[in-house]
C-alpha cells in the first residue's frame, strides 16, 4: 500500500503496445535501468511507470544484487515533464517511483551525467549511492517554474547537505557542479570515462561490502543542531524571502523545508506534496511554465532553410565605447571571445574602457568573479581608434550615437573594411535597419541586434531582420546571441521594434494618468505592486529624461509633463531631479511638491479635471494600450508570436515573470474586458489610435485568446 499521501491523483492509463522509455539490461547480477526519453529524459507518466516496473523487477528477481540507474544520450533525468503539468496529475507520481526504489532492498546506484534536475535529482537523492561524470550540473530548479520540489527534495537535500546549503539551492533553483556536489558529500565519486561501467563496478563493491549507508530519509546528523536553534532557521528564511515579493513558491519552499526540522519524515513529505499540488495549479506557475516554453520557442525561426552552414564567431568588434558599447564588449569577453572596441577619440576610448574595468572590479569586490577571471576577460577587450581593426572580426556591432547620419558614416566605412562574410549589426533601439544598411553594398549581411541596458546583465536581444537580411546572417546572429548567454527574439523593422514601440504607449499612458490626477508615486507604486521591479517613472529618471525628450523633439512629438520637467532642467537622477527629487548622491526617489505643481499646471492648461486614480485603474491604463499595440505588432508580423512579445517584456523590461508577459497576462484578464476598456478611453480621447486593434477585437469577439494563435499555427 502506498505510504505517501498522493491518493488524489488519477490512475495512469498507459497505451498498450507503446515501447517503454525505460530499458532493462543485466550485467551479471547488476541490473542497468536506463531512461531513454529524448531530448532530456523528462519524467513523464510513461517514464515513471517504466521505472516502477523496473524497480519491482529488481526487488523480485533473485538473480539481481544491485541496480544502476542511468539516463541515455545527453543527460540523466532532467526533471518532470513540464508540458504534462497543464493536465491533471497522473499516477504513478514521482513519489510512487521513489517508494518503489526504496523497496528494492538492494543497492541502487545513480549514474549521473548532463543535468539531473528536479524530479530526476530527487530520485538520485533517494538512491544509496550517486556517481557523476565530470561537468554534470545538478539541482532543484522548480522555483524558477513557480513550483517547489514535490518528491522529497525539500526533505532529503537538507538531510544530506544541511539546511543552509539546501535552502540556498532550492530557493535559487541554481544547479551546482559535480565537483561542488562531491565536496558537499552529495556525490560519492566523480568518474572519468565510461560512467555506466564504473557504476557497475561500484555496485559490485557495494554488494561485496554488504552494508549500505543510511538512506537520506533516515539521516539526521546535519539537522539535529538546527532544532536546538530555531532562530537560525528563521534568519536564513528571512534573508531568502526578502527578495521574493509577490511570489508564492519561495514562501511554500520555506514552509516545506521547515518540515524537515519540525515534522516526522512522512508527514513532512505529505506537506511538501500538498504545497506542490497547490503551486502546480496556481496562475503564477502556469505563467512561469509558459515563459519556459516561450523562451525556447523564441529561438526558432521556422522559415529558415534547414541546411544553413553553422557559423562560429571567433572574434568580434564593437563600434562605440559608450555605456552600450562597453556592455556589449563585456558580453563577448564573458563568453571568451576576443573583442575590439573602436572609438573616435582617445578620451572617449579611455572613458569607455575605464568604465568596463570598473564594472569588472566591482563584480570582483562583490565576490561574483575571481581577480584572475576578471583580468582574463579584460585582456580579451582591446581598444583602438582605427576602424581598420574590424577587418578580422566575424561580427561587428555598431553602438554609436542614435543619428542616421552617424549610422550611415559608420556602415559606409564598415562596408569598406569588414571581411566579406562578417555580420554587420546595429544596436539601434528604434531607427530603420534597412535605411542603416543603405550605404553598404551588402544589405544581406546587415541586421539589428538591439541589446538592453545594462547590456552585460540584461538577457534580451531583439534581433531585427531587415528586408534584405540573408537567412544565414540571421541564423548566425541568433546563434551568436545565444552563445554569449542572451535570449534572442527575432523581430521585424518598425520604429522602436517590439519592446520600445510598446514602451512608448506605456509612457504616453503614464503621462495621461498624471494629467488626470495620479501622482508619480501613485503610478510607480501601482506598477511595483503589480510586480515590476521599478516603477516606470523612477525608471525614466534613472535612464535620463533628456534622452527620450531628444527623440521626441526629433520626431516633432511632445509629452506635456516629461517635456516640462526637462525644460526646467530636471533630467532625472543625474541632475538630482526628475519625476522625483534625489538627495545628494542618493538613488531613492522622493516625492517632490514642485513636480506636483507642475502636473497640476499642465493639467489645468489642458482644461482637465483631476481626480484620485486607484492602483487597479493605473495598471489597466498603463498596460492595456501596450497590449493593444502588441496586437498590432502581431498583425503586422513584426513579432512572430504573442509569446515572443512576452519574452521581450520579461527579459528586457522587467515584466514580472509570474504574470507570464503582457500577452499572457491579457489572456488571463480576458480580451473582451480589455477591448471594452480601450473603447471607453478611445471614446473619451477621440483619438483613433486609442481604439482597440482589429486583431484584438476579432479575438475577443470570437472568444479566443492570443495563445490560440500559436495553437492555430502549430
Ligand atoms: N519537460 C519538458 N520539456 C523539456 C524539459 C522538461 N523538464 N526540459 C527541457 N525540455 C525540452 C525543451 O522545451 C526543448 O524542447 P524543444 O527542443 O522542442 O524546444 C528541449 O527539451 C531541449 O531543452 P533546451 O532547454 O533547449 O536544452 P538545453 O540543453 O539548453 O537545456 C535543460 C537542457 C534540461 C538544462 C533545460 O531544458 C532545463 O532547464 N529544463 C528544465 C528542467 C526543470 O526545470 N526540471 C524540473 C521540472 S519541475
Amino acid at each position: 500500500m502506498s505510504r505517501h499521501p498522493c491518493r488524489d491523483i488519477s490512475s495512469d492509463t498507459m497505451q498498450p503496445g507503446t515501447p517503454s522509455p525505460v530499458s532493462w539490461r543485466q550485467d551479471g547480477d547488476v541490473a542497468v535501468v536506463t531512461v531513454d526519453h529524448p531530448p532530456v529524459n523528462a519524467l513523464n507518466t510513461a517514464v515513471r511507470a517504466g521505472l516502477i516496473e523496473a524497480f519491482a523487477r529488481a526487488r523480485q528477481d533473485a538473480t539481481i544484487a544491485a541496480v544502476v540507474l542511468a539516463g541515455a544520450a545527453r543527460t540523466f533525468i532532467a526533471g518532470a515533464d513540464i508540458a504534462e503539468m497543464d493536465r491533471p496529475p497522473q499516477r504513478p507520481s514521482t513519489l510512487d517511483v521513489i517508494e518503489a526504489l526504496e523497496q528494492v532492498g538492494k543497492p541502487v546506484i545513480a549514474a549521473l551525467h548532463g543535468t539531473p534536475l528536479g524530479g530526476g535529482f530527487e530520485i538520485a537523492l533517494a538512491c544509496d549511492f550517486r556517481l557523476a561524470a565530470p561537468g554534470t550540473r545538478m539541482g532543484l530548479p522548480e522555483i524558477k517554474l513557480g513550483l517547489i520540489p514535490g518528491a522529497g527534495g525539500t526533505q532529503r537535500l537538507p538531510r544530506l547537505v544541511g539546511m543552509e546549503r539546501a535552502m540556498a539551492m532550492i530557493l535559487s533553483g541554481d544547479p551546482i557542479a559535480a565537483e561542488a556536489a562531491r565536496g558537499l558529500g552529495l556525490i560519492d565519486e566523480i568518474v572519468e570515462g565510461d560512467l555506466v561501467a564504473a557504476a557497475i563496478a561500484f555496485a559490485r563493491e557495494a554488494i561485496a561490502k554488504g552494508r549500505l549507508p543510511a538512506r537520506a530519509r533516515d539521516r539526521d546528523e546535519k539537522l539535529a543542531s538546527l532544532r536546538a536553534e530555531p532562530r537560525k532557521f528563521e534568519d536564513m528564511a528571512a534573508a531568502h524571502l526578502k527578495r521574493t515579493r509577490g511570489l508564492r513558491a519561495p514562501a511554500c519552499a520555506v514552509e516545506a523545508l521547515r518540515g524537515a526540522i519540525s515534522l516526522p519524515f512522512d508527514e513532512a513529505l505529505a506537506r511538501e506534496w500538498a504545497f506542490f499540488l497547490e503551486l502546480r495549479a496556481s496562475e503564477q506557475s502556469k505563467a512561469q511554465r509558459h515563459v519556459f516554453f516561450a523562451e525556447r520557442e523564441a529561438a526558432k525561426i521556422p522559415d529558415l532553410p534547414k541546411d544553413l552552414p553553422r557559423v562560429t564567431v571567433a572574434t568580434a568588434a564593437v563600434i562605440g565605447a559608450g555605456t552600450m558599447g562597453g556592455g556589449i564588449a563585456m558580453c563577448f569577453a564573458n563568453a571568451g571571445i576576443p573583442v575590439t572596441v573602436v572609438e573616435t577619440s582617445t578620451a572617449a576610448l579611455a572613458r569607455g574602457l575605464g568604465a568596463v574595468e570598473k564594472n569588472y572590479r566591482a563584480t570582483v569586490a562583490r565576490g561574483g568573479l575571481g581577480t584572475d577571471d576578471a583580468d582574463a576577460r579584460l585582456r580579451l577587450i582591446t581598444g583602438t581608434l582605427d576602424i581598420e581593426a574590424v577587418r578580422a572580426a566575424d561580427i561587428v556591432i555598431e553602438a554609436a550615437f542614435e543619428d542616421m547620419r552617424v549610422k550611415h558614416d559608420v556602415f559606409g566605412r564598415l562596408d569598406r573594411v569588414a571581411k566579406p562574410d562578417a555580420i554587420l549589426a546595429t544596436n539601434t533601439s528604434y531607427l530603420d535597419v534597412d535605411a542603416i544598411a543603405r550605404p553598404t553594398a551588402r544589405p544581406q549581411s546587415v541586421l539589428g541586434m538591439h541589446f538592453f541596458s545594462p547590456a552585460n546583465i540584461m538577457r534580451l536581444v531583439e534581433v531585427v531582420r531587415g528586408a534584405h537580411t540573408a537567412p544565414a546572417t540571421l541564423a548566425a546572429a541568433v546563434a551568436t546571441a545565444r552563445r554569449i548567454g542572451k535570449i534572442p527574439v527575432v523581430v521585424g523593422v518598425c520604429h522602436g521594434f517590439v519592446g520600445n514601440r510598446m514602451h512608448r504607449l506605456r509612457s504616453v499612458a503614464a503621462e495621461r494618468a498624471l494629467l488626470d490626477g495620479a501622482l508619480p508615486q501613485d503610478v510607480d507604486a501601482a506598477m511595483t505592486k503589480f510586480g515590476f521591479p521599478m516603477g516606470p517613472l523612477a525608471a525614466a529618471d534613472l535612464a535620463g529624461l533628456d534622452i527620450s525628450w531628444g527623440m521626441r523633439k526629433a520626431q516633432g512629438l511632445r509629452a506635456e509633463i516629461a517635456d516640462s520637467l526637462c525644460e526646467a532642467g530636471r533630467y532625472g537622477q543625474k541632475t538630482g531631479k526628475g519625476f522625483y527629487r534625489y538627495a545628494e548622491g542618493a538613488r531613492t526617489p522622493l516625492p517632490d511638491p514642485e513636480v506636483e505643481q507642475l502636473i497640476v499646471a499642465a493639467s489645468a492648461r489642458r482644461g482637465l479635471a483631476q481626480r484620485p486614480i486607484g492602483a487597479d485603474e493605473i495598471v489597466e491604463r498603463l498596460l492595456f494600450p501596450m497590449i493593444n499595440e502588441g496586437a498590432r505588432i502581431l498583425d503586422e508580423g513584426i513579432a512572430r508570436r504573442a509569446s515572443d512579445i512576452d519574452v521581450i517584456w520579461i527579459y528586457g523590461y522587467g515584466f514580472p515573470v509570474w504574470r507570464g508577459g503582457p500577452m499572457f497576462y491579457a489572456d488571463s484578464v480576458g480580451l473582451p474586458h480589455i477591448v471594452e476598456r480601450l473603447r471607453g478611453w478611445a471614446a473619451q480621447s477621440g483619438e483613433p489610435g486609442d481604439a482597440p486593434a482589429p486583431l484584438l477585437t476579432r479575438l475577443a469577439a470570437e472568444g479566443r485568446s492570443f495563445a490560440s494563435l500559436a495553437d492555430a499555427a502549430t
